[in-house]
C-alpha cells in the first residue's frame, strides 16, 4: 500500500503512484497532480522532536520517498533564515527575514526539487533524467545528478544567462540550447523525453517537484520555533515554488505542528504576469491563453505557467495577493538588498524585495507584519544583470593607475559607505 496518493488539481481524481506518473491522463498539461498523505497516520508515527539532520531529509517522514531510499550526498536545504532589521525598517514592516537559498550547492532553491527528482529517478532505475528549465532547475538537476553519477539531458532557452550554461556544462550535462522561449524548451523536453523513455523532472509536469520545494516552508516554520510568519513573499514564474510553499505549511497545519498558514504574496514581473492577471480578473487559469513573457528576470519568465493551478490555490486559500513589478524595480532591488543584508540575489529572487515594497506601499501588508522573503537564487547566476543593476543605481568603481598617489587622488574625499 502506498504512503501517499496523487490528486488531480482539475478533477480531483485520485491515483496511486503506479497509476499516474506525471499528469492526470484526463486533463492535459493543466492536470498537475498534488501528492496527498494520510496525516493522521503520520502524526501517530512522527513528532516534531523526531526530526534530525541538517538537510531537507530531516523531513523524510513527510516526503514521498521510502525509508530506505538513498538520498544524494550533497547537503541540500536547512538554509539560513537571515533576519534583516535594516531591510525591515526600509520596507516599514515589523520584522523581515530572508530565507537564503543562495547557499544551496548549485546556488538556488531548485536543488530541493532536483534532489527529489534524483531520488525518484533512482527508484525507477532510470538511466537518464531530463528537464527543461530557465536555467536554475537545470543546473540543480545537473549538479545533484553529478553527485550520484547520473546522466542528464537539459533543455534551456539559448538566451539563458551564461553562468547557468557554464554550470550545466561543468557538471557534465548534455545541454540542448533551444533557439526559442522557455515554453518551447518545455514542449521539446516533454516530447523527446517521452519518446526516449527518460525520467522527466520538468516543473509543473513532475508532481514530486513541489514535494521537494515544500521543505522550504517546513524550514521557515521550524526555524521560527514553529511560529508561522504573517506573510511569505515568493517570486513566481511557473508557480511551482509558490504552490510548494503553500503545501509545506498546509502539511504542517494538518499535522497540528503549526496553527495557521501565512498569507502568501506572489510576485510576478510586469512582462510575465499570467498568474497576476488571471487572479486580478478572476480568469480560469486552465483555459486562459498563454501570454508572451518578456522580463530581465529570466527565471520568472513563463508564458504559460506550468504549475498555475497550484499557484492560484496558494494565493486564494491564504487570503494572499499577487503583485507585479517592473524590470527597473527588479534591477534596483539587487543592490538594495545586497547593500543592506549582504545577500546577493539574481533578478528573479530580488523581485521578492520589489514585490514586498509594492505590497507595503499599496497597503496590502501592514506595518506590524512579520515577513519572510524568499531569496531564491544567487546573484552570481546572472552577472550581466547585476552589472546593469549597479550601473543603474549609480554605483561605479574608482579607476586609478597602480600607485598610491593616483589612488589617493581618485578617492578624494570619498568616505566608504
Ligand atoms: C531564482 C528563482 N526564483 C524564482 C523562480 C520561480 O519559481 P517558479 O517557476 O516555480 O514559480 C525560479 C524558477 O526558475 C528561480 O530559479
Ligand atoms: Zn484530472
Amino acid at each position: 500500500m502506498s504512503r501517499y496518493y496523487l490528486d488531480c488539481m482539475v478533477c480531483g481524481q485520485v491515483y496511486t503512484p503506479a497509476e499516474a506518473e506525471y499528469l492526470c491522463p484526463d486533463h492535459g498539461d493543466a492536470g498537475t497532480l498534488d501528492v496527498i498523505y494520510d496525516y493522521e497516520q503520520i502524526s501517530h508515527t512522527t513528532a516534531r522532536t523526531d526530526l534530525s539532520g541538517d538537510s531537507m531529509w530531516r523531513y523524510r517522514p513527510l516526503l514521498p520517498i521510502t525509508p530506505q531510499a538513498a538520498v544524494p550526498p550533497l547537503r541540500i536545504g536547512w538554509t539560513p533564515l537571515q533576519p534583516s532589521p535594516s531591510l525591515a525598517a526600509e520596507a516599514g514592516v515589523a520584522t523581515l527575514w530572508i530565507k537564503d537559498e543562495t547557499c544551496q550547492p548549485t546556488g538556488s532553491l531548485k536543488d530541493r526539487a532536483s534532489a527529489m527528482a534524483v531520488v525518484k529517478a533512482g527508484e525507477r532505475g532510470a538511466a537518464v533524467t531530463t528537464t527543461a528549465s530557465t536555467g536554475n532547475a537545470a543546473a540543480a538537476l545537473a549538479g545533484v545528478a553529478a553527485s550520484v553519477g547520473g546522466a542528464t539531458v537539459i533543455f534551456v532557452p539559448a538566451a539563458a544567462p551564461r553562468a547557468k550554461i557554464a554550470q550545466l556544462l561543468a557538471y557534465g550535462a548534455r545541454v540542448v540550447l533551444v533557439d526559442g522561449s522557455y515554453d518551447q524548451a518545455v514542449e521539446l523536453c516533454l516530447d523527446i523525453g517521452r519518446r526516449r523513455g527518460w525520467y522527466n523532472r520538468t516543473t509543473g509536469f513532475n508532481p514530486y517537484m513541489s514535494e521537494g520545494k515544500k521543505t522550504v516552508g517546513y524550514e521557515i516554520a521550524e526555524q521560527l520555533g514553529w511560529q508561522t510568519p504573517d506573510v511569505v513573499v515568493v517570486p513566481v514564474g511557473d508557480g511551482c515554488i509558490l504552490g510548494a510553499v503553500y503545501k509545506g505549511f498546509y502539511d504542517l497545519r494538518e499535522l497540528g505542528w503549526i496553527d495557521r498558514i501565512p498569507r502568501l504574496v506572489g510576485v510576478q514581473a510586469e512582462g510575465s504576469a499570467f498568474l497576476a492577471e488571471a487572479w486580478r480578473n478572476g480568469e480560469d487559469v486552465v483555459t486562459k491563453a498563454p501570454i508572451e513573457a518578456v522580463t530581465v528576470a529570466d527565471s520568472i519568465a513563463a508564458g504559460l505557467p506550468r504549475d498555475r493551478v497550484k499557484a492560484i490555490r496558494a494565493v486564494t486559500h491564504t487570503d494572499g495577493v499577487f503583485v507585479t513589478v517592473s524590470d527597473a524595480e527588479i534591477l534596483a532591488a539587487i543592490p538594495a538588498v545586497a547593500a543592506r543584508s549582504g545577500i546577493f540575489l539574481e533578478p528573479a529572487a530580488a523581485a521578492s524585495w520589489a514585490g514586498l515594497v509594492a505590497a507595503r506601499h499599496d497597503g496590502v501588508i501592514g506595518p506590524q507584519t512579520r515577513v519572510v522573503m524568499l531569496g531564491t537564487g544567487s546573484g552570481l547566476k546572472d552577472v550581466d544583470a547585476a552589472l546593469r543593476a549597479v550601473e543603474e543605481a549609480g554605483r561605479e568603481p574608482v579607476r586609478a593607475a597602480a600607485s598610491a598617489a593616483a589612488v589617493e587622488e581618485a578617492l578624494g574625499e570619498l568616505v566608504p559607505s
